[in-house]
């Protein structure tokens, strides 16, 4: 158990590594799982698959990212999580967009950005200071193995190697599996804001900011990298 330096982790057979352009259509496919609700409706126009073709196109676009990293049985990638001190960060925004650009077009990413006005409109104002979590999913058929929580421990190291305070995620309000398997880590809801058009858009009532303290009682302790 433990993340050995490099950035690479193991829990019995899961390894916890970056994510490459390489694992594109692989963090495609539990991105989609990742956004829920919201990932049709907004990134998709309404079909799954293409929502999840355009977010490997985007992912693979990116070249990987710098801060996603992805947990691997046997090679195969099986969970995927971001983490990050400042996503605010305006170099990772810009290749973000321009990879997202690439994907649906100009006219597209406007259309795209219309679309998410209501996502937006829900998202409860990140905590200063505090270390962020998102894009965390686990194959539907791996789940309840401890595979999620592998890949949140190594988001806490990161924080912890950041000399962050606290980390905080946002969920969808009806996300119960979500919900409980964050409070199971220590999480605990913040704020949450609804929004009747995201409502209206994709089922989803709006999202729940939850946070927890940067503790050092975590399984992983060794140092994490991004590289
Ligand atoms: C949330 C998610 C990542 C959890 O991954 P996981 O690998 O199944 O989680 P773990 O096996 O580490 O679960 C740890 C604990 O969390 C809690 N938990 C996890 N899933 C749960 C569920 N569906 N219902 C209730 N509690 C749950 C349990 O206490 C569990 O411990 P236990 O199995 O010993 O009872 C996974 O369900 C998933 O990918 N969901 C779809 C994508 C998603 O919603 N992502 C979150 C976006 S904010």
């Amino acid at each position: 158990m433990g993340i050995a330096g490099g950035g690479v982790g193991t829990a019995g057979e899961i390894s916890i590594r970056p994510a490459t352009a390489r694992d594109a259509e692989a963090v495609g496919y539990l991105l989609a799982d990742a956004a829920g609700p919201l990932a049709a409706p907004i990134w998709g126009g309404g079909s799954i698959e293409r929502t999840r073709e355009r977010y490997a196109g985007m992912f693979a676009c990116w070249g990987g990212s710098d801060h996603h990293f992805v947990a691997c049985e046997d090679e195969r990638v099986v969970g995927v999580i971001a983490h990050m001190a400042d996503r605010t960060d305006p170099w990772q925004s810009l290749r973000a967009s321009l990879a997202t650009m690439r994907v649906y077009g100009l006219f597209g990413l406007l259309a795209l950005s219309w679309r998410m006005r209501h996502m937006v409109s829900a998202e409860p104002a990140f905590v200063r200071n505090s270390y962020s979590v998102w894009n965390l999913a686990v194959e539907e058929a791996q789940r309840r193995r401890g595979i999620g929580s592998e890949l949140l421990a190594h988001a806490h190291a990161g924080a912890r190697e950041a000399g962050a305070l606290t980390v905080g995620l946002e969920v969808l309000i009806g996300n119960t599996a979500a919900i409980r398997f964050y409070e199971h880590a220590g999480y605990k809801e913040r704020r949450r804001r609804e929004s009747a058009g995201l409502r209206e858009m994709t089922g989803a009532a709006g999202l729940i900011y939850m946070a927890r303290a940067v503790r050092d009682d975590d399984q992983t302790a060794a140092r994490v990298s991004s590289r």
